[in-house]
């Protein structure tokens, strides 16, 4: 038999949602969304985020899930079967370009999470003064040649589980790891939550400031939690193209997302303390983690071991998202270039390197790529997808898919009708009016 991507599936509910989640939980939830919150006024912004995750980002995410396993093919080939011959069926090929996007400044700062944790683990961080701190990263983020090394270390991390497929790569790693995760969190948040003054930070998260949230900010947390949940490029149809038709997909995507809400929450709950008990603005941008915390650790009393665990925390974290976005190219050469898993692996790792050495020597393409593909490429990419689905699916077979685990699908007709209006009306507007904003005209007072 030829050898395809979606041969292999996921072997119970458990390991689905561990794998999807592992993809979700990410750089995302614990380096940019405690500075996103801070930047955008704390809990105005969380209320903000679960509305939009709610209303917009788990109608996508179910949606992916449906194509994907409607047509039990990865998003470079989903879109196209149902729609062979239309321009609709380029979406895949884009969420494919996404995924090389995406990874080339992801698995360069997944590399900085690896070097922090070998700098905690041997005391390279310990005692140094502030400056040092700062100075710290910036010698490693601006020296390409280290950042490169790092890299390629992730890289081969993530190629290797790839390498061993979806049930014994995949979903085997994700299921020791994102229990591992959850663990070294709670460790942090409880030492975090024990610092003199933590408690003005939970109160930041807690207490909303409504006069904080502007046009800009509801279309941060769109971005965000798009980014977050791994929608908008097809790495979630990807993996709904795993999923066995015994489970119910509805409470596979409310599972996934109810747990990348608590991660990000926890995060949020680990820096945010450490942050005001330190006298540091929660709002200090993507140095948050690499430069805010590691001087906090040096402050407090076992600070080198949970600075080890937190670094660690984040790789692992990093590295299951990044094992995600490869696999949505893997499974684009395992199935329309017929290559074998470990070819596909071995080219695309290549390619992803090649990509991230440009991210690696210039910043410009970094921060272009990091912005382009969370604000611009994601929600698009969500958009088309939220029209395909009832005009080219269908909403008959978008039902019988939700309920071909033999169970009813009770919140059918809201879920159509977030989809069919709500969704992409509301991605219009947001969009829209970032861009008017770009530009300097203003769409609401
Ligand atoms: N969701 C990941 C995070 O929060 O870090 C990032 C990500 C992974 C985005 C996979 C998109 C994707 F397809």
């Amino acid at each position: 038999m030829k050898e395809t991507a979606s041969n292999d599936l996921f072997s119970t509910k458990v390991g689905a949602i561990a794998a999807a989640a592992g993809s979700a939980v990410g750089l995302g939830n614990i380096w940019r969304f405690p500075y996103v919150l801070g930047e955008n006024g704390g809990a105005a912004f969380l209320i903000v985020y679960i509305i939009s995750t709610i209303l917009i980002a788990i109608p996508v995410l179910l949606t992916e899930f449906v194509i994907g396993r409607k047509t039990n093919l990865p998003v470079s080939g989903a879109y196209n079967s149902l729609a062979p011959g239309k321009w609709w069926n380029q979406i895949g090929i884009i969420g494919v370009l996404c995924a090389f996007i995406i990874l080339s400044f992801y698995n360069v700062v997944a590399g900085w999470t690896m070097c922090y944790t070998v700098r905690s683990a041997t005391g390279a961080l310990q005692g140094l003064s502030e400056d040092a701190i700062q100075q710290a990263f910036v010698s490693l983020s601006e020296n390409p040649w280290e950042c490169l090394i790092w890299m390629v270390v992730t890289i081969v991390a993530s190629a290797f589980i790839v390498s061993r497929g979806v049930k014994r790569g995949i979903e085997w790693s994700s299921r020791i790891l994102m229990p591992l995760l959850l663990l070294l969190i709670i460790v942090v948040c409880v030492r975090s939550l024990t610092l003199d003054g933590a408690l003005q930070g939970v109160k930041f998260l807690l207490s909303p400031d409504f006069s904080k949230i502007t046009p800009q900010s509801i279309f941060e947390a769109l971005g965000q939690s798009f980014f977050s949940l791994s929608i908008g490029m097809g790495t979630m149809t990807t993996y709904g193209a795993y999923i066995s038709k015994k489970q119910n997909l509805t409470s596979c995507a409310f599972s996934v997302a109810f747990v990348d809400f608590v991660i990000a929450f926890l995060a949020a709950l680990m820096i945010m303390p450490c942050a005001f008990a330190c006298g540091i603005n929660p709002g200090s941008g993507p140095g948050l983690v690499f430069v805010t915390l590691p001087n906090i650790f040096n402050a407090i009393m076992f600070g080198q071991a949970i600075s080890f665990v937190f670094f660690l925390l984040l790789f692992i974290a990093a590295l299951t998202s990044s094992v995600s976005l490869l696999e949505v190219i893997v499974a684009y050469f395992m199935n329309e270039h017929s290559f074998s898993r470990r070819k596909a692996t071995v080219v695309s790792a290549i390619l992803i390197g090649i990509f991230g050495t440009l991210c690696a020597f210039s910043k410009t393409l970094f921060g272009l790529f990091d912005n382009f593909s969370a604000n611009v490429m994601l929600p698009l990419g969500a958009l088309f997808i939220i029209l395909f689905a009832p005009l080219i699916l269908g909403r008959r077979a978008m039902r019988n898919e939700l309920e071909a685990h033999g169970g009813k699908c009770k919140l059918f007709g809201f879920y159509y009708a977030l989809v069919r209006y709500v969704v992409p009306i509301a991605i219009v507007i947001i969009f829209a009016n970032c861009i008017l904003s770009w530009m300097g005209v203003k769409m609401f007072a």
